[in-house]
Order: structure tokens, then C-alpha cells, then sequence
């Protein structure tokens, strides 16, 4: 069985129109994989990673996690395995201004206040040299490049070392040299420590870098492409 277990997932936004944004689609990703969502503008390929982040609840279907019918748990529990499990990096970075890359990139640890906790800054400070910005701890976003606050960004989706890393399309505001450069960082994550990761992508050429693509049309599969 696969880490992850999509089974005929269904989300339909309500509306005086509804938009069947998912109309059954079944796939599963095995720990390790490093696999591409690709597909038109308005596919689905967002709200797809959202039910996989439990940061929505879909309409009908099932999502299994390590064997977990995550869909069943309640908010409290939900927020709880996402934080423990997911990691998450979006298309606008997504970091916080008033905090610097150091404080970036421990905050999802101290928020979980574990025993690990107090070791926030230096595992935060591991990560950073991790994704090449041991230059740049005490930095504020705004004295970064997009392409360096993507790899804080990216930093911080693993500090609590995630099963699985979901990233919605993470170079689309990046110049061709800073995709390159996190493309393969999340590449190099995903040799060097087996790190599971489901990218969004809409970048033909990203096939490169990826495992498998799924392809959606329209709310569904459209194909499934092994890339090698
Ligand atoms: N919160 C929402 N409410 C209503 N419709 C939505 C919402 N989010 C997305 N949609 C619609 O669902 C469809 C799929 O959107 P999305 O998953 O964002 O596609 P993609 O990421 O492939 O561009 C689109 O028709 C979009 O307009
Ligand atoms: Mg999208």
C-alpha cells in the first residue's frame, strides 16, 4: 500500500453555479516518490493538493495516509497530523516579514512544543545551510531574493521532518536561474533523504526532475506518465 491512497476524491464548490472542481480521482504516491501534478489552468491541480494537506474537506471520497483515513479525524486532530506530517511550500513563499529566515524557519517547530522544541534554532540553522543559505540566518524576507525566500520557505515546510512535502507550483514567481536552483534542491531533498514531495507544476520541462507526472483535465485523470 502507498504512503498516500487517493480513492475516487470528489470536491464540488458550492454556488449558484457549483464547480465540480474533483470528480473522482484515485491515484497513490509510495514513500520516496518524487511526483509532478500537471494539467491546464483550472484543472484541479490546487484543490487536489488542498485535500492532500487536509486544508479542505472533499465532497466524497477517501484519503489514506500511512494507512490513516485522514478524512476522519476532527479539526484539532487534523491540525495536529498536518503539522507533524505535512509539509507545505506555496507559490507566493509564504513566509512571515517581521521574522527573520532563522525565526522563519523554527516557528513550526516551537509552535508544536515538543521535546524538540527548545532545539528550534539549531536544527532551523541545519536547514538553512541544508538549502544553501547558512549566509543569510538573520535576514529579513525583505532583504532576500525570491528565490532565497522560497528555500526558507522550503526550509521551513521541513523542520518537523514531514512524511509528505506538498508544494502548489513553487517556482511560478521565480526567474529561470531560481527555479532551476529550487528544483533542484527539492530534487537533491529527494535522493539525499528519501523526502516524499507531490508538485504542482505547469512547466512542461520540470518533467525532468520528477518521478511521475498526473495529468488532470477537467477534474479528472488524464493520464498517469512514467517519466523514468
Ligand atoms: N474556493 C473556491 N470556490 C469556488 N470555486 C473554486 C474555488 N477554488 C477553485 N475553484 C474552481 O475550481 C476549479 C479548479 O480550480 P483549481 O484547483 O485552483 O485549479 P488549478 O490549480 O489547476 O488551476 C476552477 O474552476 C476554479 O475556478
Ligand atoms: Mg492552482
Amino acid at each position: 500500500m502507498g504512503l498516500i491512497e487517493v480513492h475516487n476524491l470528489e470536491r464540488t464548490y458550492p454556488g449558484k453555479v457549483p464547480t465540480h472542481a474533483l470528480r473522482g480521482v484515485s491515484f497513490s504516491v509510495e514513500e520516496g516518490e518524487f511526483v509532478a501534478i500537471m494539467g491546464k489552468s483550472g484543472s484541479g491541480k490546487s484543490t487536489l493538493l488542498h485535500q492532500l494537506a487536509l486544508l479542505d474537506m472533499p465532497t466524497g471520497g477517501s484519503v489514506a495516509i500511512d494507512g490513516k483515513d485522514v478524512l476522519a479525524l476532527s479539526e484539532h486532530e487534523k491540525t495536529k497530523f498536518r503539522l507533524a506530517n505535512v509539509g507545505y511550500v506555496f507559490q507566493e513563499y509564504a513566509v512571515l516579514n517581521e521574522l527573520t529566515a532563522l525565526e522563519n524557519v523554527a516557528l513550526p517547530l516551537r509552535v508544536r512544543g515538543t521535546a524538540e522544541s527548545s532545539h528550534a534554532n539549531e536544527k532551523a540553522t541545519m536547514l538553512l545551510e541544508r538549502v544553501g543559505l547558512d549566509h543569510r540566518l538573520h535576514h529579513y524576507p525583505s532583504e532576500l531574493s525570491g528565490g532565497e525566500q522560497q528555500r526558507v520557505a522550503i526550509a521551513r515546510s521541513l523542520i518537523n521532518k514531514p512524511r509528505i512535502l506538498l508544494a502548489d507550483e513553487p517556482c511560478a514567481n521565480l526567474d529561470t536561474a531560481s527555479s532551476e536552483t529550487v528544483l533542484k534542491l527539492l530534487h537533491d531533498l529527494n535522493k539525499t533523504l528519501n523526502q516524499t514531495i507531490i508538485m504542482i507544476s505547469h512547466e512542461p520541462e520540470d518533467r525532468k526532475w520528477v518521478k511521475r507526472i498526473v495529468w488532470l483535465k477537467d477534474g479528472v485523470i488524464d493520464h498517469i506518465e512514467d517519466v523514468h
